[in-house]
């Protein structure tokens, strides 16, 4: 069931957050359904609603024009009929105002993401401002960001001495001038695989000094993978060449969701995941050139690390309590 956005964080706030997982392909939604549903192995496992979850897909620029649009959409409708128990909104990420209006039009997206956090602030408010306006005529809620992570993300390099953490103040206008309905703040993360060096983390401080000055409102952290290094180290055993870096701490994601992180996003990690288990296959079974020999495999790994990851998340168990919810029946 495609729900809101909101629904979705009005359950979530203050308790847990709901993973925001990007999907380029077949292999990683089927992943993604799998693991939100606690089943590891194939679809007709039975649900486990101790480990079931609401989540978000979130299809970037990159994902929509990586082949065509409409077949990603196709994937989910299909995965929504093939997984009729799954409760999720799909999400835009990092949409310019060109691709958030034509996914509003669309009527196929629960929220978009404007992202013109480059943008001066006055200039990132009325872009934020028109959206919005769009956005709301239609039901559709919109994420806007404050701040800027370092990283790649779509086109845009930031380097780290560029990143700048959102200042509380600032946010405070930026939502009431913005209208949006959530706010990606930069709170010490990056995008992609080379976050920190040694053992940084969240600055806590300064998603304490937003959270008071907006109190209920759903804050959104962008770059959240952990980087894990046995998926790190997976990866370079069989040929690959990454360095040792390091992610988001996951036992910081949980004290961030009490302080009103609501929306985690989380890229990175399944790439890490999808290039280990392909490299392995390729490495350890010279003779196959089956394209589901590493397909199958990926799934499993993908649908156990979703799972890992909503445990961590604070949603994995929830799933039950949303539909009561949104459905107004008894748990
Ligand atoms: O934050 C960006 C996401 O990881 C999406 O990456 O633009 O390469 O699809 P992408
Ligand atoms: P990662 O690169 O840390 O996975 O972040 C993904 C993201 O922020 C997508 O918008
Ligand atoms: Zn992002």
């Amino acid at each position: 069931m495609i729900v809101t956005t909101k629904d979705l964080f009005e359950q979530a706030y203050g308790k847990y957050a709901v993973g925001a997982y990007n999907i380029n392909n077949l292999e990683q939604t089927v992943g993604l359904f799998r693991g939100n549903l606690g089943k590891h192995k194939s679809n007709e496992e039975p649900t486990d609603p101790k480990t079931s979850a609401p989540f978000i897909i979130q299809l970037s620029r990159g994902a929509r024009s990586y082949t065509d649009k409409r077949f990603l959409e196709g994937l989910i409708r299909a995965a929504e009929d093939v997984f009729p128990e799954a409760i999720f909104a799909v999400h835009l990420d990092h949409g310019t105002e060109e691709v958030c209006y034509e996914c509003i039009d669309s009527g196929f997206y629960s929220s978009v993401m404007i992202d013109a956090s480059h943008e001066p602030f006055d200039e990132n408010i009325a872009t934020t401002r028109r959206v919005v306006n769009r956005a709301h005529e239609r039901g559709i809620s919109v994420e806007a960001e404050l701040g800027m992570l370092g990283g790649v993300e779509e086109d845009i390099a930031v380097s780290e001495e560029h990143a700048c953490l959102t200042d509380p103040d600032q946010a405070v206008e930026f939502v009431e001038r913005s209208g949006c309905d959530s706010l990606a703040v930069a709170i010490g993360t990056s995008h992609g695989a080379y976050k920190f060096k040694g053992s940084q983390g969240l600055h806590f401080d300064r998603i304490k000094a937003i959270q008071s000055k907006l109190p209920g409102f759903p804050l959104v952290m962008h770059g959240s993978s952990s980087v894990p290094k046995e998926w790190v180290d997976r990866v370079n055993k069989a040929g690959g060449r990454l360095p040792n870096t390091s992610g988001v701490p996951e036992d910081q994601y949980l004290p961030a969701a009490k302080l009103g992180v609501t929306k985690v996003n989380i890229d990175t990690d399944g790439r890490l995941i999808w290039c280990a288990v392909y490299r392995e296959i390729f490495r350890d079974k010279p003779d196959d050139f089956d394209p589901r020999t590493p397909g199958k495999p990926f799934m499993a790994e993908y649908a156990g690390f979703i799972l890992h990851k909503n445990q961590m998340l604070g949603s994995a168990g929830q799933l039950e309590k949303v539909r009561a919810a949104l459905t107004h029946q008894p748990a």
